[in-house]
């Protein structure tokens, strides 16, 4: 009841917004979703002031802010505040001074602290989203925290579930409540009213330890960032996932084999020495860039394809195809090297070209997957008699996909395998040689079934 009056309130206050929206995002959703939220929490400090007995509007930093229509609604309705995004907006120049919002780059560092900040928001904040409680826990015993979680993001990288049966979405909102826990929180979930398939906030209000507990609770922390893959003490065979899209490669200035990789992430001694709470977290570029090895030339890609997959052949030079070869016996599937061994492998300029791209070797080896299978840091040939022929019970559009884009290119292994491919023409979906060719067709929005 106290909400939607509230949230009625705030949007007949708010509803121009909708007419002068500069953005390129929908307007109708953006606003009407941040005057939401606002709605929530400004209802949810209104209950914290009564319970605390402490009459001052709480302060707030909303990290991540994107837009900052929140962080404007919030400092309009008295709660001193501002927002942070790497990434300025157009609209923020239409909110006016009262409105602070700044352009910078978030590092969870011994630097990125807000001691006098009462909680600090992340809303669909990405790869902030776990580090918002442990930034809030370390800011002050009293800071508290607010997060929408949205897209699935670890400390470093993607994200990666562990057990099947709770769906993606149920297991990251666990996960952030397991971060928010450790950092010494009791953390509540709660649903906001907003029709949008995120919709569970997780709230820490209250610390589980005294304040004299905090040096052994900062302990528990660094210990379980630390053991998150990625982290120095993550269980073997943990390689973080490529930085999401957006973010930049990892290390940049890093030595050849580390960059092109992005592994080898930790709490490394120069990581202290910076006050970095964990070394390879890079927050994203201000400006995207295509940089996931698409923009790379064709031969160069080719060139790399051709040299990884002589590699795990043992070395075998590629590209002459014998004929008695392919019938005389078994074809021959090639080993499977950590990306480590290959990236060894490959020459110093190879290595730095691949490094300027986004997920390096990885995301080249993962990009061309019809010859290699990535998986766990290794890669190998990709056998073709193991992919699942195409089931009945696949989706309609999934199956409609295949079969508009069956033979439409080269088979690779038909081309350079010196086995030739191993799949029968008619089983294979790459033409074994150009006169099986078929022309791509470009897919309509709306096709007739
Ligand atoms: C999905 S958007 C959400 C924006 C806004 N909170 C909202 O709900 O509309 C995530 C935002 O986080 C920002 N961001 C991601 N990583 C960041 C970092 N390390 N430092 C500052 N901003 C970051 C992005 O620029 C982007 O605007
Ligand atoms: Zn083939």
């Amino acid at each position: 009841m106290k909400y939607s009056k509230a949230y009625q309130a705030l949007k007949e206050k708010y509803k121009d917004m909708v007419k002068v929206w500069p953005e390129v995002t929908d307007p109708e959703k953006f606003v009407y979703e941040d005057v939401a939220l606002a709605a929530y929490l400004l209802i949810l400090w209104e209950e914290e002031r009564a319970e605390r007995g402490e009459p001052t509007r709480q302060s707030f930093v909303d990290l991540g802010c994107g837009n900052g229509l929140l962080v404007h609604i919030l400092s309009s309705e008295g709660h001193p505040g501002r927002g942070i995004d790497v990434r300025r907006r157009k609209v923020w120049d239409m909110y006016g001074p009262e409105t602070h919002l700044e352009e910078s780059a978030i590092t969870p560092n011994d630097k990125t602290l807000f001691p006098d900040v009462d909680w600090l928001i992340g809303n669909h904040s990405d790869e902030l989203t776990p580090w918002i409680p442990v930034i809030a826990a370390r800011s002050s015993y009293n800071c508290r925290f607010f997060v929408v979680p949205c897209c699935f993001f670890d400390f470093i990288g993607k994200y990666q579930r562990r057990q099947s049966k709770k769906t993606q979405y149920r297991g990251y909102l666990d996960f952030i409540t397991e971060v928010g826990s450790t950092c010494g929180f009791h953390v509540e979930e709660d649903c906001l009213r907003i029709p949008s398939t995120k919709r569970v906030c997780l709230i820490g209000k209250s610390r589980t330890y005294p304040p004299a507990g905090e040096d052994s609770v900062d302990e528990r922390r660094t210990r379980y960032i630390n053991s998150r893959p990625g982290g120095p003490v993550s269980p073997p065979g943990q390689v973080p996932a490529p930085p999401p899209p957006g973010a930049a490669a990892g290390g940049a200035d890093g030595p050849e084999g580390r960059g092109a990789l992005d592994v080898g992430a930790g709490h490394t001694p120069e990581s202290s020495a910076e006050g970095l709470w964990l070394s390879g977290f890079h927050p994203r570029e201000k400006v995207k860039r295509v940089r996931n090895c698409a923009a790379l030339p064709r031969d160069f890609i080719d060139r790399v394809v051709l040299q990884v997959a002589n590699l795990l052949l043992g070395g075998k030079q590629l590209n002459m195809r014998s004929s008695q070869s392919r019938s005389a016996k078994a074809w021959n599937r090639g080993g499977s090297l950590s990306l480590a061994e290959v990236a060894r492998e490959l020459d110093r300029d190879t290595l730095r070209r691949l490094r300027r791209e986004r997920g390096g070797l990885r995301t080249l080896l993962r990009n061309s997957s019809q010859v290699f299978h990535v998986l766990d840091g290794r890669v190998r040939l990709r056998d073709w008699r193991e992919e699942r022929p195409r089931k009945e019970k696949e989706p309609e559009a999934k199956r409609r996909l295949f079969s508009e884009t069956f033979k439409t290119r080269i088979c690779w292994f038909f081309t350079h395998h010196p086995d030739g491919c191993v799949l029968p023409s008619d089983r294979c979906p790459f033409a074994h040689g150009p006169g099986e060719l078929r022309p791509a067709t470009t897919r309509k929005k709306k096709q007739p079934l």
